[in-house]
């Protein structure tokens, strides 16, 4: 039989308070839509549909490419919403997955399980539900005497009695497809919200004698509706608690996994060592035997074998096997150190390239440079790439030893094997062997000191 799904994204999200659509606010680096995205392909669907309406254009750009998105002009209810997928589904055979953009932390596993077990009990409905310790605000599942499915009440519209019950609406479902679309038709807006409510499709199905299920989550966690941002922060903790379980069980060490911020796309080998309040986001990826300290921030970075990382942050930047780094460096973007480089406290590196080995320990700025290997940058070191308009760049190459403190003026080159001299400001380029000094020569006055106010002989008893 055949597949199809419909996610539910036009809603603007009114108790999020905020500009963003609700659905494309983040849970471990990643829309909520794109995880209900992730989660829905793990039933290969034929076709999936994506339902858009707030902020219609933002929200498309993110599924586009991969689910065909139709226009929901106004947001009239859940039941509306899958109503207008019938434009494209309506005609075709099989069942169709319905679930909301704001439940994230379903896993693609259940909706397998959910589809299985419709598909087994000939159902034309079943309902993913689970078991709430606190079931307010989701819809209440009604069952009789018999303890089959009657209907969904939600939660503005239960009586007292309904509202004790705790089996809730996941919000997600797998119906025959075309049997989905004519119950649709028959449901109305008498209802504390004045909305179309998919939900009540059940007792549609219920009244006309169809066979409907509900399949129960084992984990009340996985159902989770996000629609405030308490909840937003519980879903971000519930993700990141499994996102750190998946790498402990794949040998990654974690000395603290309440304060592992490790996104979802993140890629980490055994036997690395990540302490704890580190983030780790994007695409960032780091090689076995590396380690990554307290206080450090990887964002799309490229992170090799052995690596040591001491509390510092590189964004979008490739960082080969036994570089050693910080504490407190920043490797902005386009930058890439290669094997063994040693980059050390208070070193800004931009879009610049260090060769093997390369050194720069202290204090110092590279940025559109381009450095051999085994170079020294002395401590202090400045390249001048900027001049208030334009980016110049500075080309130092292999065995070189740059002087402390010194200012290295872009555009230059500095061939292999010369030298600046401590404290010189180079304008000009430095040929290959030669050593370059650029500062006026000291001159030392004999017995000068004496004759100013800081000196033993200046100081005249005055206060007697
Ligand atoms: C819904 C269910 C409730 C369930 C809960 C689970 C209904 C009537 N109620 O309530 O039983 O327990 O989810 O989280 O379905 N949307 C549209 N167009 C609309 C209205 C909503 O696309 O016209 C989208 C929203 O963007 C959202 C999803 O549908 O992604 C669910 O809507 P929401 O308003 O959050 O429903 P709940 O009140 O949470
Ligand atoms: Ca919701």
């Amino acid at each position: 039989m055949t597949n199809y799904a419909i996610i539910l994204a036009a809603g603007k999200g009114t108790r999020m308070k905020s500009d963003l659509p609700k659905v494309l606010h983040q849970v471990a680096g990643l829309p909520m839509l794109e995880h209900v995205f992730r989660s829905s392909s793990a039933i290969s669907p034929q076709e999936t549909v994506t339902i858009v309406g707030h902020r219609a254009d933002q929200v498309r750009s993110l599924v586009e490419d991969k689910s065909q998105c139709i226009y929901q002009a106004e947001q009239l209810g859940t039941g509306h919403a899958v109503l207008i997928a019938e434009e494209v589904l309506g005609d075709l055979d099989g069942q169709t997955l319905v679930i909301a953009g704001d439940t994230p932390l379903i896993k693609g596993e259940s909706l397998k399980d959910l589809i299985d077990f419709h598909v087994s009990h000939k159902n034309v409905a079943t309902i993913l539900t689970a078991q709430a310790q606190d079931p307010f605000g989701y819809g209440r599942i009604v069952r009789n005497e018999r303890d089959e499915v009657l209907k969904i009440v939600e939660q503005k519209d239960a009586s007292d009695f309904e509202q004790q019950i705790k089996e809730i609406n996941t919000g997600t479902y797998v119906f025959d497809n075309r049997r989905l679309f004519e119950a649709l038709k028959k449901i109305n807006t008498n209802n504390a919200q004045g909305e179309y409510y998919l939900t009540d499709v059940i007792g549609v199905f219920k009244e006309a004698g169809d066979k409907v299920g509900a399949y129960k989550l084992r984990d009340f966690d996985e159902s989770l509706g996000v629609n405030d941002r308490v909840a937003l922060a519980k879903a971000e903790e519930i993700m990141r608690s499994r996102i750190a379980t998946e790498h402990m069980l794949n040998g990654v060490s974690l000395l603290d996994p309440k304060t592992a911020y490790i996104e979802r796309d993140v890629e980490i080998a055994p036997d690395v060592l990540i302490e704890g309040n580190v983030s780790l986001k994007g695409k960032t990826k780091i090689g076995a035997g590396s380690q990554v300290t307290s206080g450090s921030v990887l964002v799309d970075a490229h992170i090799g074998e052995r690596v040591v990382v001491t509390q510092s942050m590189i964004e979008d930047s490739r960082v080969d096997d036994g570089v050693t780094i910080g504490p407190y460096a920043h490797v902005r973007p386009g930058s890439h150190l290669k094997k063994e480089v040693h980059v050390g406290n208070f070193v800004e590196i931009k879009q610049s390239t260090l060769g093997e080995r390369t050194k720069a320990g202290h204090l110092t700025y590279l940025g559109n440079s381009t450095i051999g290997q085994d170079t020294n940058i002395g401590a202090g070191t400045i390249t001048v790439n900027y001049d208030g308009k334009g980016k110049f760049e500075t080309k130092i190459g292999d065995g070189v030893f740059i002087g402390s403190h010194s200012t290295l003026i872009a555009p230059l080159e500095v061939g292999d094997h010369a030298i600046t001299a401590a404290g010189s400001v180079i304008t000009e380029n430095v040929a290959k062997d030669s050593l370059a000094i650029g500062r006026s020569r000291q001159v030392n006055k004999e017995g000068y000191a004496k004759r100013l106010p800081h000196h033993p002989e200046q100081q005249h008893d005055e206060e007697v």
